[in-house]
């Protein structure tokens, strides 16, 4: 099984940037596909904490090589002070970190329009990375490529118009001040100018790489209800979260992938505006998000929290094909007298299995539960299944029956070793 996706099973922050890292002492390339720096994924290694935000996690073991495909939207000065604050940490990326030609590149009026949009009531509740508005102008082709960054006729020609399109935007729409040409432009080659030496055909690096027998890691970030197909559609992000996405992305046929693997915490959060069939009440919100450390590792926003959602995983297990999944936070649960799992949502008298695509029954529902005595013991220390409290040991049992899934890892720590596999 050489070249595995890893996808988040929810709505983001399901600890995948844990699960990739212990993929990826398995890997030799590990690739982001899609998203942005709206992505934070958290890995600690002994006393130390990370957060990535750019740059796939699989940077933290030495030796891998680490690929941006072409389907991540890239803001330069973010990536360059990635860089730098891993150089800080004595974590060299030369020779070892290739960005895509054709990722496109985040300027200020997309996080201006970002923020901007964000103003109005009905909001998304985005991280304001300018993540939308860059997909935007990718797909109504008005985008600004890494490789445009490394021709200044090119740069100067694509900023002018895309300046012309969007500064009577932000000064007749929004009232805001317009963009000056010159600065702006100077800023981008100067970053295109410290990118250079990363930027490559990364279609063809990977595509060679395969051919090699070297192990790709597909690093997903957010999750597939984000997706901007399969998700809670308007309140998603602008990119395929899915493993399909892992494709179109960097440029590695499906036909190359060979397992996906899907990430699903114990319980359910979500950051942002949208529906959330499962959430908590404020005493056991806050109780969970508290165990749960549940803030968002980009905005520091608090997530809301909810029980486990099996009609979330399920749709999420078959968009994505997954073969199996890893279940991570279990630990969070330790403290409930009894735990809820939702197997439908119920709507006019209506019972739904499959993830419903209306927002206003996703609103309106009411989640189907079946109701599991806790264990009320600590689990950080437990290594090993058979180790785990008996009531344990039943959740995770009953969530792999509802999702005819195999679970084949459970993680009880954010530590790389408070991880063991399920068995058989
Ligand atoms: P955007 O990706 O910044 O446009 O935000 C769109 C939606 O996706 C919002 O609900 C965000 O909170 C959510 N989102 C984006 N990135 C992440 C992530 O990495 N984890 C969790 N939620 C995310």
């Amino acid at each position: 099984m050489p070249n595995i996706v890893i996808v988040g099973a929810q709505w983001g922050d399901e600890g995948k940037g844990k699960v990739i890292d212990i993929f990826a002492a398995k890997s030799d390339y590990i690739v982001r596909y899609q998203g942005g720096n709206n992505a934070g994924h958290t890995v600690v290694v002994g006393d130390d904490s990370f957060i990535l935000h750019l740059i796939p996690s699989g940077i933290l073991h030495k030796g891998k090589v680490c690929v941006i495909g072409n389907g991540v939207v890239i803001d330069p000065k973010a990536l360059l002070e990635e860089i730098e604050m891993l150089a800080k940490e004595n974590v060299s990326v030369e020779g070892r970190l290739f960005v895509s030609e054709e990722a496109h590149v985040i300027f200020p009026y997309h996080r201006t329009l970002d923020e901007l949009k964000e103003q109005k009531k009905k909001k998304i509740g985005t991280t304001k990375r300018g993540i939308g508005p860059c997909y935007a102008d990718k797909v109504a082709r008005s985008g600004i490529r890494v490789i445009d960054l490394l021709e200044e006729d090119t740069l100067r020609d694509k900023l002018q118009a895309n300046l012309d399109e969007k500064n009577p935007i932000l000064s007749r729409i929004y009232g805001t001040d317009e963009i000056a040409f010159e600065a702006l432009y100077n800023e981008y080659l100067e970053y295109g100018r410290r990118m250079r030496k990363y930027v490559c055909n990364t279609k063809r690096l990977l595509n060679d790489a395969i051919r090699k027998r070297k192990r790709i890691l597909f690093e997903g970030a957010q999750g597939t209800l984000l997706d901007v197909d399969y998700g809670t559609y308007p309140f998603v992000t602008s990119s395929n979260s899915t493993a399909g996405g892992a494709s179109t992305g960097t440029g590695v046929g499906p036909t190359k992938i060979d397992k996906i693997v899907g990430v699903a915490k114990a319980y359910t959060t979500r950051v942002g505006e949208g529906p959330f069939p499962t959430e908590f009440g404020p005493d056991l919100m806050e109780k969970i998000r508290q165990k749960g450390k549940e803030f968002g590792a980009t905005t520091g926003r608090p997530r809301r929290c909810g029980w486990f959602d099996a009609v979330v995983v399920g749709h999420s297990i078959m968009v994505n094909g997954i073969d199996e999944i890893v279940v991570t936070k279990l630990d969070v649960l330790d403290d409930l007298d009894s735990i809820k799992i939702c197997k439908g949502y119920r709507y006019n008298g209506k019972i739904y299995t499959d993830f419903p695509s209306s927002i206003k029954v996703l609103t309106g529902c009411e989640p189907v539960y079946e109701e599991l005595p806790g264990w009320r013991e600590d689990t950080t220390k437990v290594t090993s299944y058979d180790r785990l409290p008996k009531n344990a040991k039943n959740y995770l049992k009953k969530i792999q029956s509802i999702l005819k899934t195999k679970i084949a890892l459970i993680s009880v720590g954010s530590d790389r070793n408070q991880t063991f596999s399920k068995g058989a």
